[in-house]
């Protein structure tokens, strides 16, 4: 199969309706069991012990107090730890030297993994952990990010991504504008924490390794542990049946590393699992971002010049870019674009994707520009953006695959009450409260990744799919057995869909807000496959009939498009002119993300996303401390997320927007939702009070 247009329309039509879980009794019930809940038969507990400094070396780790301690089997560290493979190539192609712990006794930044302490039960662990001291050589650390970093440079492009793209003569449209919008805009370190924390088991099975685990992606984090510790890629297998969010930050970690160690040493079953502080500097964060946005445009707000320059700070060991620009490339038409993202290596532990890399921040700065150039020309934000809808990608010049942003401004528009707005800020109250409205426009990439999956016919008449799926939260196990059932043309209820299983074979991880799109693609070929081998008729045999599918061949012959999913945010905020609080009254998004797989959990996904940029716009925040470069607060208690009482109605919707290359006609939910909901609020917070703000959150003191 190599053409792109085989969708044909569903005979029993699952997809598309509300379906609750498939595993939500079992989750509500507790009978879901997560990665830490599973029991093991001499089960031994590890405990990280990560460092308190943020530069230097370890002199020396006093193991000997510690082992004498009750229940103390072993202690981990780089003077005895078994070396990993340093060739070591992450899944996005480069060396990620962040998972090569314990090998040297160089500290690149506080919280850094020194030790593991391995005892009988996880309290005796924690305590020996916690008794275990490590004497340090100090060395002066930089933790100070800021635009103007003397140490900032342009990373190199990878054929995945361009640094920096560049078209026309951006000086000559900007002396040719008659309106010039330049502003510089931050964003905060953030951090994903996703409710259970990351934890492994690792245990030696009849010598092949064993992981159960809590991930995004079984087959990567399999792959990589085999790369690490020099083992073929068949004699590892990793599990991770339910798993309580990921984000972008439940790959592979220091934690699965260090228990396939101690499992290595102690030939028993090892468990680590991640403390809510140790996920501070562990798991990857969003890192803080400073962007500079300047747009040109003639009077009536057409644009002539685009430039989005973003700069974020990784860490000494491992280069992560967040991607603050690259928004920019495919949303608006100018006749000049300039957009690059810069970084600078700072002695801070490595950032990496969180929902939305890229997008989340770099809508912020670049729809707030858009608000601004709206309200310099004197022209409605909505009319704006329709008068700067590119007929073709503005710097790709490749026709759009759809592209339905002003359909979703239309319909929220009429939803939302927009024709009624008084644009001037400033003008509502509300008792003490200050009243505004703001919109933004949305869109993330559609993509698509190899996979392969088996569908089986049982011989009771029921079918058993099977795929390295995740379902991190989002509710694919139970899209998944939409999609079969659907091409497979019977009732979702003979339908069993098992994921989470490296056994299953390379499939796209649960992450890029292309996971079901990927997976439905393979499910879908296999189960038509299987349903044109059981026309031929014939006996189902006790051990059932098996197809299988690999998109890849499918998906490479994909010819070159820009493939997008698309949304208008919309926000109603008060302003306490008083306090200086920020409340969000209202938010409404309207999407055009592909086919809607299960209405149930797409809303949920878009909701999330829409309350996590709310939460962004007003409460998020990790506070570094630039004399010891550890966290102020790092724990759910310091780093605040918008509470229920942040969050009001908050409705999302959706246009028809079926893709016509996958099979199930999806794109991806993921994580459109999140983006441009922060600029959204920034933008109503304007209209309220006639104030930009450009650095979030718009924290109380900034808006006093
Ligand atoms: Mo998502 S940040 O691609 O897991």
């Amino acid at each position: 199969m190599t053409t792109a247009t085989t969708r044909t329309a569903p005979v029993i039509g699952a997809v598309g309706t509300a379906h609750t879980r498939v595993e939500g009794r079992d989750k509500v019930t507790g009978a879901a069991r997560y990665a830490a809940e599973i029991p093991f038969a001499e089960l031994a507990h590890g405990w990280l012990v990560v460092s308190t400094i943020a530069r230097g070396r370890i002199r020396s780790i006093d193991a000997a107090p510690v082992l004498a301690m009750p229940g103390v089997l072993s202690v981990l560290h780089h003077g005895n730890a078994q070396p990993l493979e340093s060739q070591y190539v992450g899944p996005m192609g480069t060396p990620d030297p962040t998972l090569q712990i314990f090998q040297h006794d160089r500290v690149p930044h506080a919280g850094w993994p020194v030790a593991l302490v391995v005892a009988e039960t996880s309290e005796q662990a924690r305590e020996a952990a916690e008794s275990l001291v490590v004497e340090y050589d100090l060395a002066p650390h930089d933790v100070a990010f800021a635009d103007g970093h003397p140490g900032t440079y342009v990373p190199e492009s990878t054929p995945r991504a361009a640094a920096e793209k560049v078209k026309g003569d951006l000086a000559a449209e900007l002396d040719a504008s008659a309106v010039v919008v330049d502003a510089e805009y931050t964003t905060p370190e953030e951090h994903h924490h996703p409710m259970e924390p990351h934890a492994a088991t690792a245990y030696w099975d009849s010598g092949r390794l064993e992981v159960v685990d809590s991930n995004q992606g079984s087959i990567y984090v399999a792959q990589e542990l085999a790369q690490l510790f020099s083992l073929d890629a068949s004699a590892v297998r990793v599990r991770s049946e339910h798993v309580g969010g990921g984000f972008g930050a439940k790959g592979t970690r220091p934690h699965q590393v260090a228990a396939t160690m101690a499992a290595t040493v102690l030939h028993r079953p090892v468990r680590v699992v991640l403390t809510r502080r140790q996920m501070f500097s562990l798991i990857g964060y969003r890192s803080p971002t400073a962007q500079r946005v300047r747009l040109g445009a003639d009077a009536d707000g057409r644009l002539r010049a685009l430039h989005h320059q973003g700069l974020n700070q990784t860490s000494t060991v491992h280069e992560f870019v967040e991607r603050s620009a690259d928004v920019a490339r495919a949303m608006y038409d100018a006749e000049a674009h300039h957009t690059v993202n810069r970084v600078v290596r700072l002695d801070v532990p490595s950032p990496t994707y969180m929902r939305a890399p890229g997008e989340a921040p770099g809508s912020f700065a670049l729809e707030c520009a858009l608000d601004e150039l709206a309200e310099r020309c004197g022209v409605d934000p909505i009319v704006l953006r329709a008068r700067n809808e590119p007929a073709v990608g503005p710097v790709s010049g490749l026709p759009y695959s759809s592209r339905k942003l002003l359909d979703c401004f239309e319909v929220g528009a009429d939803r939302f009450g927009w024709a009624e707005r008084d644009p001037r800020p400033g003008l509502r109250r509300d008792g003490r409260w200050l009243l505004g409205t703001g919109t933004a426009a949305a869109s993330f990439p559609t993509l698509a990744g190899p996979s392969t999956a088996a569908v089986t016919a049982e011989a009771d008449g029921t079918f058993t799919v099977r795929i390295t799926a995740a379902d991190i939260g989002t509710g694919a196990r139970t899209a998944l057995t939409l999609v079969a059932a659907d091409a497979l043309e019977v009732s979702p209820d003979r339908v069993t869909v098992r994921i989470g299983d490296s056994d299953f074979g390379p499939a796209m991880l649960a992450g890029g807000s292309a996971g079901t799109r990927s997976w439905s693609w393979a499910v879908t070929l296999a189960a038509r496959d299987l349903r044109e081998q059981l026309a031929l008729g014939g006996h189902v045999p006790p051990e059932g009939i098996t197809a299988r599918s690999d998109t890849t061949a499918a998906i490479g012959a994909l010819p070159p498009r820009e493939r997008h999913a698309y949304g208008a945010q919309f926000a109603e905020v008060a302003v306490d002119v008083s306090t200086g609080e920020v409340r969000v009254r209202r938010m409404l998004g309207i999407f055009a993300a592909g086919r809607i797989v299960n209405p149930l959990t797409a809303r949920n996904q878009f909701v999330g996303g829409m309350i996590w940029g709310l939460s962004m716009a007003l409460h998020e925040e990790a506070v570094r401390d630039g004399a010891t470069g550890t966290h102020v607060a790092p724990d759910l208690a310091g780093y605040h997320v918008a509470a229920n009482a942040d969050v009001p109605l908050v409705e999302a919707d959706w246009v028809d927007d079926p893709d016509d290359e996958d099979p199930v006609g999806i794109k991806g939910i993921g994580e459109v939702g999140i983006v441009g909901a922060a600029a959204a609020i920034a933008n109503a917070v304007w209209h309220a009070t006639g104030v930009r703000h450009r650095h979030l959150p718009i924290r109380p003191d900034r808006v006093l």
